[in-house]
């Protein structure tokens, strides 16, 4: 497959599980964290099928699309392996959703670059949250659950955080 293709899978993988994600927390309160802002496709996507919900967003190289640039308050411009705990802190366990899009293109590598990661999920995601990932998470409170119809496993990956 060529690497265009590859990209367009991975697209429409990441739309159909932000879709079923906003499905599934929509009886359910808490923050929607949006981890690596990027060119902020997936972010308008989410305030997009998610308009209620505060969507706050971070990332250390701030330059999105002028469209999709956070308000003022929920963008935490830094590295998040220092703004994940510091927002921890002020705001604990209270994600309902978590989307993990910090990736360098190679899942293989993310998994070792980004080894201290899935902590700091852990420490924001509310009893039963839904996380999702372009990589595999490695951490014992967070426990993979099926993939919606339409994703081949390996694609994407979706836990849910158990107290
Ligand atoms: C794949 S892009 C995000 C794409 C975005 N979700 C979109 O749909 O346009 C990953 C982003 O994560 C950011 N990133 C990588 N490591 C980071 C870190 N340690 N702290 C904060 N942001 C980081 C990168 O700057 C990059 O913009």
């Amino acid at each position: 497959m060529s690497r265009l293709d590859s990209f367009i899978r991975r697209l429409e993988a990441q739309r159909r599980m932000l879709d079923w994600a906003a499905a599934s927390i929509m009886d359910r309160p808490g923050l929607v964290l949006e981890l690596g802002l990027g060119n902020g496709r997936t972010y308008d996507h989410l305030r997009e099928i998610l308009p209620e919900r505060d969507i706050h967003v971070f990332e250390r190289d701030v330059s999105p699309n002028p469209a999709s640039m956070p308000p003022a308050g929920m963008l935490v411009a830094g590295d998040m392996a220092m703004t994940l705990p510091a927002f921890a802190a002020r705001h604990g366990r209270s994600a309902a959703l978590v989307h993990v899009d910090v990736t360098t293109g190679v899942p293989e590598r993310d998994r070792i670059l980004f080894a201290w990661l899935p902590e700091h999920v852990a420490a924001l995601a509310a009893p039963d949250a839904l996380v999702l990932s372009g990589w595999e998470l490695d951490h014992a409170a967070l426990v993979a659950v099926p993939l919606p119809e339409g994703v081949p496993a390996g694609r994407y990956y979706a836990y849910r955080r158990v107290c």
